[in-house]
């Protein structure tokens, strides 16, 4: 039976929840592999609403086991709470359906303190990602097997003198405020270990015994540590390679979905070459609701941009495309795509008809407008993979299935 992955195919937001959602209620596994909680997954069960930043997202299904791989960076006491809400909200999370890698590296107050102390360049969400990858590549970090062993809170301790020694931006009272907060570090810590364990033969049992197996990407392909526009991009590998690393295990995805938006929009600082800073950038903004659902920032709009996409198809080797929000481009008279780039980083662009008619919750593909169609076409044709999913509004059956996502 199939492993499926999930990944961003542009700059985050592109609307990764809801059909990871869709897809999660079917799994046995769901694999978060890379970041932490600068992800915001929203995920709308009738009336009830869900944000995850941490926790895959099938832990609402409550069917499969969920893991949090090794190539994670996990806050203790961020992810206690977000564990309180989701129970508050009727979700049950325990240990037999929710694993932290031992290898995955915690996020503490001090990274989320130097993230807002250094984060004026690149726009960060300030949840202490960077800083916290630092220290697992300086080999100084500290790994959740700390929770099990009973090393955790001198490994802080220690932790916090060797950051004084090394960054003169910490400040006496600032670590005064640190050593005073170990406690309530302590205290989350070994509340939570009971779920930190190696997954890894878990899955690899898996991929054996037929289990169907969800990766679910955060971010996007062009935050990418590696192949993202650097040094505006996060800290880890959001595109495929990081779904091995992330999570220890190889797994032949016999659907490498990308979430590509029908538009583009970028939140923080970096290149954008397809941004609108007109009013068509305003409406895209409006009617796509475009405000971050981490820190509530006005993400940046844009046209889509397709030279930008089929290398992002090159790198994830995407199978299957899920287009979101096409019924944010009613009511614009031209659409453009940038086909290509000229000498100087500009877009070539190619124009479309737009369409007037509201398309939100059509679940029809021969029901959309003319020129809908022709978009959806264009985009497919010129990427050269199926777009198997047009996605038409937020609710999870706002969907157009074009060809079955779940594998014969
Ligand atoms: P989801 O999962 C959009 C951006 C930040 C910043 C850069 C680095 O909701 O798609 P970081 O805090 O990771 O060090 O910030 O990456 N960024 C995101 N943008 N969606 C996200 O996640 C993002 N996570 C990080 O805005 O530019
Ligand atoms: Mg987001």
């Amino acid at each position: 039976m199939p492993a499926y992955i999930v990944m961003g195919a542009q700059w985050g937001d592109e609307g990764k929840g809801k059909i990871v959602d869709v897809l999660a209620e079917k799994m046995d596994f769901v694999v978060r592999f890379q970041g932490g909680a600068n992800a915001g997954h929203t995920v709308i069960h009738g009336d009830i609403k869900y944000v995850t930043h941490l926790i895959p997202s099938g832990v609402i299904s409550g069917r499969s086991v969920n893991i949090i791989g090794n190539g994670c960076v996990v806050n203790p006491t961020t992810l206690f709470e977000e564990m309180e809400t989701l129970r508050k909200q009727g979700v049950n999370i325990s240990p037999d359906k929710f694993i932290i890698s031992p290898a995955a590296h915690m996020v503490l107050p001090i990274h989320e303190y130097l993230d807002r102390a250094l984060n004026e360049k690149i726009g960060t969400t300030n949840r202490g990602i960077g800083p916290a990858y630092t220290d697992k590549v300086r080999r100084t970090g500290i790994r959740w097997e700390s929770a099990c062993d009973g090393s955790f809170e001198e490994a802080y301790r220690e932790h916090l003198d060797f950051v004084e020694k090394v960054y003169a931006i910490v400040d006496d009272k600032e670590i005064q405020l640190l050593r005073d907060g170990i406690p309530e570090q302590v205290e989350a810590v070994k509340r939570l270990r009971p779920f930190v364990r190696d997954a890894r033969p878990l899955l690899a049992e898996a991929t054996k015994n037929g289990s169907k197996i969800l990766y679910e990407g955060a971010q996007g392909t062009f935050l990418d540590i590696d192949h993202g526009t650097y040094p505006f991009v996060t800290s880890s590998n959001t595109s495929i390679g990081g779904a091995y690393t992330g999570s220890g295990v190889f797994l032949d995805f016999v659907k490498r979905i990308g979430i590509v938006k029908s538009y583009t929009t970028r939140v923080g600082e970096g290149p954008f070459p397809t941004e609108l800073f007109d009013e068509t950038g305003q409406a895209l903004r409006d009617h796509g609701n475009e405000y971050g659902a981490t820190t509530g920032r006005p993400r940046r709009c844009g046209w889509l941009d397709l030279a930008l996409l089929k290398e992002s198809c090159m790198i994830n080797g995407f199978n299957y495309i899920v287009f979101s929000k096409i019924s944010c481009l009613s009511g614009l008279e031209t659409l453009k795509v940038a086909i290509a780039y000229n000498s100087d980083g500009s877009p070539v662009y190619h124009e479309l008809p737009g369409w007037e008619e509201d398309v939100l919750g059509c679940t029809e593909y021969d029901k959309l407008p003319d020129n809908c169609r022709k978009y959806i076409e264009f985009v497919e044709d010129f990427l050269g993979v199926p777009i198997g999913i047009v996605s038409t509004g937020p609710d999870r059956d706002h969907v157009i299935e074009r060809q079955p996502i779940f594998a014969k």
